[in-house]
């Protein structure tokens, strides 16, 4: 059944993780307090009061980690680095052990044929930082730029790809709208404005790499959905288009066009950002290339209570619904409404409820959201767009944000008490996929 899906023979294939959920190590080596160490501290913040002080031990266990990325026979790597590891207030000193962690990591990487793809943040901010207003301080995105351009003069001629940020949709509407993440703060008009200047910093953070002159792709990672409507209703109409609009567009209008979509700006009205001369000038980069995270469709309901997705439509253990032909819809209306650089789908996957079982872990249901998913894929690259890899999220089990270690993610089952390691079903399913590849006719 799998033979039929068919991939550019260039196709990247790889794992994706975060520094905050895999590394642990929360104090070593001179590494600084993060947002989440501090969110942390506060258990009500975290399902299971669970913390990141030891993770997946990664930061211990990097050398067997890469050796089980070796196995899976994929491409690529895609992975974070900890800002306040390598910079533990944010601005001044660098921290030398930080940065040798990492450079470690690369070296295990490159002895392995395994390309390197950076995330430079993937929402763990220095608390020194947050002290002094966090990206509520337009000063955070300068910080972000120095940061940006020391890492990419250090390593930028040893990575595939640096992406400035992962998912900044979160960052300013889980971290400041609805305080679910860190910094666990609640206001709709700080969400806005901190929105600004993360896309700020991106801007500044591409120009400060680019004057480095590394040979890395330069690029950043949106979470996006398509909106679909409940029902024909106007309303609901209205609604998906609106969603649409503060998501997608919200991100991808200042990037690509240099302004902010106008039906958003106005459904935010006096919440709508302070805007400085110039920003769009900065914001509006060209990307090496765009990485798309993609996990579900929203589905948007004016009605009291809203109607909900069709029953015979899967949910993962997040309760998000399953929906693959979102993935195919999504990326060709980006292809419609952007001149979209190359593609890469840098998140796709599911949390569900594995259990361990006479030392195997049998997880048919997250074989068949990733099949179903990259033939979806597949089929937006048929139809003209240029998507050049995919990373599977995750590779292992980890800490799961305000989840904790409560939901399970990874293709590789963690055992939290003992850290052993065991590659579940889909592992030896998405190394057979990716083998048969290499063999199978592609597009070219
Ligand atoms: C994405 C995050 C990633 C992980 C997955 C499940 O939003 O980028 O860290 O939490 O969701």
């Amino acid at each position: 059944m799998t033979d039929s899906i068919r991939f550019p023979a260039t196709f990247t294939w790889g794992v994706a993780t975060s520094a905050f959920q895999i590394e642990g190590a929360a104090t070593a080596d001179g590494k600084g307090p993060s947002i989440w160490d501090t969110f942390c501290r506060d258990p009500a913040n975290i399902i299971d009061g669970s913390n990141g002080d030891v993770a997946c031990d990664h930061y211990h266990r990097y050398l067997d980690d890469v050796d089980l990325i070796a196995s899976l026979g994929v491409d690529a790597y895609r992975f974070s680095m900890a800002w306040s590891r390598v910079q533990p207030l944010g601005s001044g000193a660098w921290n030398e052990p930080g940065f040798d962690f990492y450079d470690r990591l690369l070296d295990a990487l490159a002895a392995k044929g395994i390309a390197a793809h950076l995330t430079l943040y993937h929402w763990d901010l220095p608390q020194a930082l947050q002290d002094a207003g966090g990206w509520l301080n337009r000063d955070t995105a300068h910080r972000f730029a120095d940061y940006a351009a020391e890492v990419s003069r250090r390593f930028g001629d040893r990575v595939a790809s640096i992406a400035t940020h992962n998912e900044p949709w979160c960052s300013a509407n889980l971290g400041y709208g609805n305080g679910q993440f860190a910094p666990g703060v609640a206001d709709a008009k700080a969400a806005i404005q901190v929105s600004h200047h993360l896309l700020l910093s991106h801007g500044l953070a591409m120009s400060a790499m680019r004057a480095v002159g590394a040979a890395a792709k330069l690029g950043i990672v949106l979470n996006q959905w398509t909106a679909d409507p409940a029902t024909d209703s106007a309303a609901d109409h209205a609604l998906a288009e609106l969603e649409y609009a503060r998501s997608v567009q919200w991100f991808m209008d200042p990037i690509f066009k240099g302004s902010y979509p106008a039906l958003a700006l106005r459904a935010h009205g006096a919440n709508a950002p302070v805007v400085h001369d110039g920003d769009f000038a900065a914001i509006c980069q060209p990307l090496d290339f765009l990485g798309v995270n993609y996990y579900f469709r929203a589905f948007c309901s004016a009605e009291t209570p809203p109607r909900q997705p069709p029953e015979a439509h899967a949910r993962t253990d997040m309760g998000w619904e399953v929906y693959p032909r979102g993935l195919t819809e999504l990326l060709l209306k980006l292809h419609r409404e952007y001149p979209l650089p190359p593609v890469y789908i840098t998140e796709n996957g599911m949390a569900s409820a594995d259990r361990i079982e006479a030392g195997a872990v049998s997880d048919a249901a997250r074989i068949d959201y990733v099949r179903t998913h990259l033939s979806a894929l597949a089929e937006a690259i048929a139809q003209g767009v240029d998507v050049r890899g995919y990373f599977l999220w995750s590779l292992l089990d980890n800490f799961e944000w305000n989840s904790g270690y409560a939901k399970r993610f990874g293709i590789v089952y963690v055992d939290y008490a003992t850290q052993q390691r065991t590659p579940k079903a889909s592992a030896r399913w998405y190394r057979d996929f990716i083998a048969q590849r290499r063999g199978a006719p592609t597009l070219d």
